[in-house]
Order: structure tokens, then C-alpha cells, then sequence
């Protein structure tokens, strides 16, 4: 464990105990970094290609593909359950339905059968598409530890626990917490979205009647609410979560708290709380601290495993289905 201190002045009597790779050893347990060493040699190769070549047809695949990685790990643990396509699958929830890149990870996984056939996981595969796109989009690196497997269940209603953009801080916490995240990792990987999109449909309660005001959110900027307000005339339209550097990841994210810019109400409420705004405060000072915590508590968000269905689980060969 290391302690850096911050180097604001405002922060200055301050530290922040943070974990590196070497505190997260019991993951090793279950995951091993040298898994697929022999088996599937150049399997970072052929993902980072692969992502690189969509990425940059579509650099908004990058937050998207992000995003799944999310999605997957916190319902029944990282499975690839977010990629099952039947009926009734967590990808047909409500939750799901802006979930992006589902095609990505397909192109991929029939590379890797012809390469390395019925060997590598979706689950594993997913991870590594998630980090791929977040060093494509200006974000750190970080390694991972392999031997996820597939599950063989996806239910939409499980899809529904994942926070909409609504929730209190204490929702969001204990959220995290029943996850075995903490509140430095809730803040920190809520820095995600200094990348990306949401539709306009999980902000507008921020706007005209927030809570039955009829008022807008007051910890809206007027200048910003004002644009948002002409942006989202309709729910289905996008608007960028980092309204200052949208396609780069880096610390704008915690900046825009500060200025009251934050867009999803869940985004603005972390610079409200005395639990997490001293988090958001000296991270918005320390690029590197940021980065790579951010690799850090992905290594621990992408290694939640959920015992019943790692017992169960399977090497599917197609994503979207598993195996008979
Ligand atoms: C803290 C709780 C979180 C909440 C409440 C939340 C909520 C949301 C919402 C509402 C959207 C927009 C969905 C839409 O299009 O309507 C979104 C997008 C996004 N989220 Fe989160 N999220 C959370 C945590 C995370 C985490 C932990 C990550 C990744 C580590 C993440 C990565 C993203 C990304 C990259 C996007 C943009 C996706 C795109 O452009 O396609 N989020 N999030």
C-alpha cells in the first residue's frame, strides 16, 4: 500500500491511501497472469489489433466497449452474461438498451477460435477489449489476470441493480460495496466518464423539474443547463458526459464537478459528499494518480468473479450463445 500525499495546497495536510497491483494478490487465486502464455500466444496482439481497427473507424466504440466491461462485471460477476443474446437476456433489460460494441467483441472471438479455438473466454476477451480501448483513447494500461469463464445464465431483471444516473451517494457506495468496490474505487471509476455518451433520457429530470421543484437541478451550471437544454429537446438525442474533453481521457471529469458541469446527477453528487468529494478534489490534481488508479481498481473491477457461476462456467465459442 502506498500513501501519496496531494500535492495541492488545498490538500496539502491530506493523504490518500492507495492499493497497487501487489495488494491485489489474492486474485491470483483464481487468475493467473501467464494463463494463456503457451495456449494462446499472441492473444494481446490480435485483440489490441483487432480494437485498434474499429476504434479508429469509430473512436465512439472506445467508451462503449468500456462501458461493457462494467455492465458484465458487476451482474453475476465478469461471465460475458452481458453478451448472451437469447430471450430475456440481461443485453434485452431496459438497462441495456445503450449498450454499444456487442459486434466488436464477436469480430474478435471468431479470430481467436480460428487462432486458438475453444481456449480463450468471452469473458477474458471482454476485459482485454475494455483496456485495449481505453489506452486507445488516451487512458493508461494496465495488465491482466486471466481464467474467467463464461457463464451459461443471463437475466434481464438481474441487469436492473446496475445505477441509472439517479441514485444517492449512499446507493452508489453500498452498490460498490456489495460488489467488493470501494468508495475510492467508485470515485475512480467514475472517471470513466470523461469519455463517452448518454442519451439525453438520463438527464433530463435535471432540467426543468427536478424532484417536483418544477425548478432544474440547482447544482447545474446556468450556462451549461442552458445548452443542455437546447441539446436534449429530445430524449433519444446523445450528449457527451465530459461537456469540456470528451474524447480524451484524462481528469476534466473531476474538473467539471468543481464548475458544476458534472452531467449525470450521480456525476455531480460525488463533489457533494464529504466521502467522496475530497477523492474527486485531489484526483482533479494528479493526472498520473488517476490513471493509475484507474488500472488499478479495472484490474479489481474486471476480477469479480462469481463463485457459482466460475464453478459452472465455459469456453463458449460464440459469444452470443453458449455451448450445447
Ligand atoms: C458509478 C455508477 C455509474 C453510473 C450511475 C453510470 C451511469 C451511466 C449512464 C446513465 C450512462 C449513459 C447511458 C445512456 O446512454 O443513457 C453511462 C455511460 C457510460 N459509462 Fe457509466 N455509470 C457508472 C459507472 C461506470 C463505470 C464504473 C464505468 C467504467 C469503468 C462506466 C463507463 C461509462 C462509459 C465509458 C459511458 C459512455 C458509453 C458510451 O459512450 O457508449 N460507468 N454511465
Amino acid at each position: 500500500m502506498s500513501v501519496l500525499a496531494y500535492e495541492s495546497n488545498d490538500y496539502s495536510s491530506m493523504t490518500l491511501k492507495v492499493p497497487s497491483l501487489a495488494d491485489l494478490s489474492s486474485l491470483e487465486d483464481d487468475l493467473s497472469y501467464s494463463l494463456y502464455r503457451e495456449s494462446c500466444y499472441d492473444l494481446e496482439g490480435i485483440i489490441y489489433r483487432k480494437v485498434k481497427e474499429w476504434v479508429t473507424k469509430d473512436p465512439t466504440l472506445a467508451p462503449s466497449l468500456l462501458r461493457l466491461q462494467y455492465h458484465d462485471c458487476v451482474v453475476r460477476g465478469c461471465d460475458a452474461s452481458i453478451l448472451l443474446d437469447h430471450e430475456g437476456s440481461e443485453k434485452t433489460s431496459n438497462m441495456s438498451k445503450s449498450l454499444r460494441g456487442f459486434e466488436v467483441i464477436d469480430d474478435i472471438k471468431a479470430e481467436i477460435e480460428k487462432k486458438c479455438p475453444k481456449t480463450v473466454s468471452c469473458a477474458d476477451i471482454l476485459t482485454t477489449v475494455a483496456r485495449d480501448a481505453t489506452v486507445l483513447a488516451g487512458g493508461p494500461y494496465w495488465m491482466i489476470p486471466y481464467g474467467r469463464k463464461d457463464g451459461r445464465v443471463s437475466l434481464a431483471k438481474e441487469a436492473s441493480i446496475v445505477p441509472k444516473g439517479s441514485e444517492s451517494v449512499t446507493n452508489l457506495i453500498e452498490f460498490f460495496q456489495s460488489k467488493g468496490l470501494n468508495v475510492l474505487d467508485l470515485v475512480i471509476l467514475s472517471g470513466a466518464h470523461t469519455i463517452g455518451k448518454t442519451t439525453c433520457e438520463s438527464v433530463q429530470h435535471r432540467l426543468y423539474d427536478y424532484k417536483g421543484t418544477k425548478k432544474p437541478d440547482p447544482s447545474l451550471d446556468p450556462k451549461y443547463l442552458n445548452y443542455l437544454r437546447r441539446k436534449c429537446r429530445w430524449a433519444s438525442e446523445n450528449v457527451n458526459l465530459d461537456g469540456e474533453t470528451p474524447n480524451t481521457f484524462d481528469t476534466q471529469y473531476y474538473h467539471n464537478l468543481k464548475k458544476n458541469m458534472g452531467l449525470l446527477s450521480t456525476d455531480q453528487m460525488l463533489y457533494s459528499d464529504s466521502r467522496t468529494k475530497p477523492i474527486a478534489d485531489g484526483l482533479s490534481f494528479q493526472s498520473s494518480l488517476f490513471k493509475n488508479q484507474f488500472g488499478v481498481a479495472m484490474v479489481k473491477l474486471s476480477s469479480i468473479l462469481d463463485v457459482v457461476s466460475q464453478d459452472e462456467g465455459e469456453i463458449r465459442t460464440d459469444c452470443k450463445y453458449v455451448n450445447h
